[in-house]
């Protein structure tokens, strides 16, 4: 009975895995310090039909998972490593389940860390693990619980040799593209794989904002009932540039739901009856969104849009203290646009301008991410390639967004390793791509304003475009300023300095005359 891989964790992400490596015809073993979890997963082992239930087995002893693995050959060479796939909440609880396991496991065996956690605590503890010869693997897996069970996205950063061990396993238990190419691909060293996790998530943040703010504008400024943006979506889903985006294919399919959890008769769809609070699991200073938004300040990367969601988030979490807030504020709720008693021909034409902006601030998130990643993989010489994280993108995860992908992918291919750095300055197709949506991005938040809708993500997405595009842009009465009060120094029109450097020009305005 010996196993091929350990799971630790046994909740929906570690049991959905566990499920789908034995339906792939592994013996696993997966184990929980919770008794009534392993129960749980092994009974749903039993009830699954695609499962053969003798191939899980449950442990609530880390030692005996261990021992579960086949005795190690005394021969280097016949060594088989074991596996081990954690799936748990970033932080302490992995350190904790670290410095267990190591002194269990022996030279060459690999430990994937399958959570969300952030790239530089990972690194740690591929240092502290390499100490005693294991392979520590950071592998962000991307799709829910129901990508677990049946095919993640998944980004492993590791070494080499721990990968090509580890390929025919992931690319078996992998989400498959149409032409059954896996969605897993080797990212590069260290915290890579986390790190490109980390960003992906920070993008799926962008996106789930664009498409709540557009549902809100969609529904009480325009005056569409659920339904008829439900089909608006489905549309979108099927055919033209955001064909095959996960998050409008589930979003259509939630807006049909009339009950559901403990709603009942919910005539408009139950959207209307959930709170409008974003909440974490984890601790608000930590997660994916958290990390996302400090890496853009430190690596100095504009990504307006990822933070902006991300802001949303925050001020949405504490309904009671901004309830407080609204209260003294007094200032008007969203109200109906003008555009709501179009002509249904000149409505139609609305909703095709509608989609257009849609699609380029989900453009705009992606490019943005993407430019991190790129920044942080020169920054840290983990040589990622952008075509490989659209090529893993491609199914199984959240931000899957056929069209996009279809659309980017060859125009990534022909760069290398941690390039290129600014996508809009070396990619003009994409550049063009944008350009062709902003008309569209800045009618769309114009409603928002003259309605005042909520639209941080969308006003993000055109404040981006229209600043990056600027010729001239409003800083140089910053610098004046900067300088006036900071001796910060200051660059002469016509004369900058290259890059980022510092301007050589000050000018002492406090003893100026008549100052
Ligand atoms: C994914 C998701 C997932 C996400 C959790 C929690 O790719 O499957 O991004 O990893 O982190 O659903 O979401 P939040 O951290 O955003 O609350």
């Amino acid at each position: 009975n010996d196993i091929e891989i350990g799971i630790v964790g046994s909740g929906s992400m570690g049991g959905g895995m566990t499920l789908l490596f034995s339906q792939n015809g592994s013996r696993v073993g997966c184990y929980d310090y919770e008794k009534e979890a392993v129960e749980k997963l092994m009974k749903e082992a039993k009830e699954d039909e695609n499962v053969d239930e003798n191939l899980v087995h449950g442990f609530t002893s880390l030692e005996k998972l261990v021992n579960a693995f086949p005795k190690a050959s005394k021969d280097e060479k016949d060594k088989k490593p074991r596996i081990v796939v954690l799936s748990m909440p970033h932080g302490k609880g992995v350190d904790k389940i670290e410095d267990q396991i190591l002194p269990l496991l022996e030279k060459g065996d690999i430990v994937v860390d399958g959570g969300n956690e952030w790239w530089a605590e990972t690194e740690h503890r591929q240092a502290k693990a390499k100490d005693k010869g294991i392979q520590w693997v950071g592998m962000g897996v991307s799709g829910g619980y129901q990508s677990a069970r049946h095919g993640p996205s998944m980004s492993p950063g590791c070494t080499k040799e721990a990968w090509e061990y580890l390929k025919p396993y992931l690319e078996k238990w992998a989400a498959k593209t149409p032409e059954g190419e896996p969605c897993v691909m080797h990212i590069g060293p260290g915290g890579s794989g986390h790190y490109v996790k980390m960003i992906h998530n920070g993008i799926e943040h962008a996106h789930l904002s664009i498409l709540c703010e557009v549902r809100a504008l969609l529904h009480y400024q325009l005056g569409l009932s659920n339904d008829e943006i439900s089909n608006l979506f489905e549309s979108w889903w099927k055919d033209g540039p955001l064909r095959g985006n996960f998050l409008i294919g589930i979003g259509f399919k939630g807006l049909r739901f009339k009950e559901g959890g403990g709603i009942e008769h919910a005539q408009d769809g139950i959207v209307e009856k959930i709170e409008d609070k974003v909440t974490q699991d984890v601790d608000l200073s930590e997660g994916t969104g958290t990390w996302s938004a400090k890496e853009i300040a430190e690596r100095h990367v504009a990504a307006p849009a990822i933070a902006a969601a991300h802001q949303l988030r925050i001020i949405s979490s504490d309904k009671q203290e901004r309830s407080k807030v609204a209260d003294n504020l007094n200032l008007p709720q969203p109200s109906k646009a003008k555009e709501a008693k179009l002509e249904k021909a000149e409505k139609d034409k609305l909703l095709d301008t509608v989609h257009t902006a849609v699609y380029g601030a989900i453009l705009g998130a992606f490019i943005q991410g993407l430019d991190i990643i790129t920044k942080a993989s020169q920054d840290q010489k983990w040589n990622v390639e952008l075509a490989t994280c659209i090529k893993i993108w491609r199914q199984g995860c959240i931000i899957q967004s056929d069209a996009i992908a279809e659309f980017f992918l060859p125009l990534f291919e022909k760069f290398g390793p941690s390039e290129p750095l600014n996508i809009l300055k070396s990619i003009p197709e994409i550049a063009k791509e944008l350009a062709k949506t902003y008309d569209a991005q800045k009618k769309l938040y114009t409603i928002a304003i003259e309605t005042d809708a909520v639209a941080p993500a969308l006003g993000a997405s055109l404040e981006y475009i229209k600043s990056i595009n600027c010729r001239d842009l409003n800083t140089n009465f910053q610098e004046l300023e900067l300088d006036y009060f900071g001796h910060h120094n200051y660059d002469l029109k016509g004369k900058a300095e290259k890059g980022h450097e510092k301007g050589k020009y000050h000018t002492e305005f406090a003893k100026m005359p008549g100052v």
